[in-house]
């Protein structure tokens, strides 16, 4: 039985304790924003905040999250992350969009860390976030509007 908070509930588990994060959420939960890429922590599609850090929930197992606090695309709030949002539909940043819950939570966490990001910040933290649509230079565009919408 594994325990966490999961968009601000409580969560229990009981399930393989290897099992990987983005299953329990997608398949016992049922959220299915968190998208599965390629499942080796290597595009970033499957990103949640674990205690507020962007993490690959493909490659973390549940038995690492024990007593932890889970955020996933559907209870990303506050400030930040309402602002993230709201700049990502105004900008037309989607194309296909399956990157792109996973762009959100890495943008967010940056922004919640770094409020003023330069260009090798954002880089630098969405590096791991790859997008077969190309949507990066409006990725970038978004975040440095975030940042100005969260700064005023
Ligand atoms: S599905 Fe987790 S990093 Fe690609
Ligand atoms: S918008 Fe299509 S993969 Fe990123």
């Amino acid at each position: 039985m594994v325990a966490f908070t999961l968009n601000g509930e409580a969560q229990t588990l009981d399930a393989d304790p290897e099992m990987p994060l983005l299953w329990a959420i997608r398949d016992v939960v049922g959220l299915t924003g968190t998208k599965f890429g390629c499942g080796l922590a290597q595009c970033g599609a499957c990103t949640v905040h674990i205690d507020g850090v962007p993490t690959r929930s493909c490659q973390t197992a549940i038995s690492d999250i024990e007593g932890a606090s889970i955020t996933t695309i559907e209870g990303l709030s506050g400030k930040v992350g309402e602002t993230v949002q709201a700049v990502w539909a105004e900008l037309d940043v989607p194309q296909c969009g399956y990157c792109q819950s996973g762009q959100i939570m890495s943008a967010a966490a940056l922004l919640a860390e770094t409020p003023k990001p330069t260009d090798d910040d954002i880089d630098s933290a969405m590096s791991g976030n790859l997008c077969r649509c190309a949507t990066y230079q409006r990725i970038r565009t978004a975040i440095h509007e975030a940042a100005n919408r969260l700064e005023a």
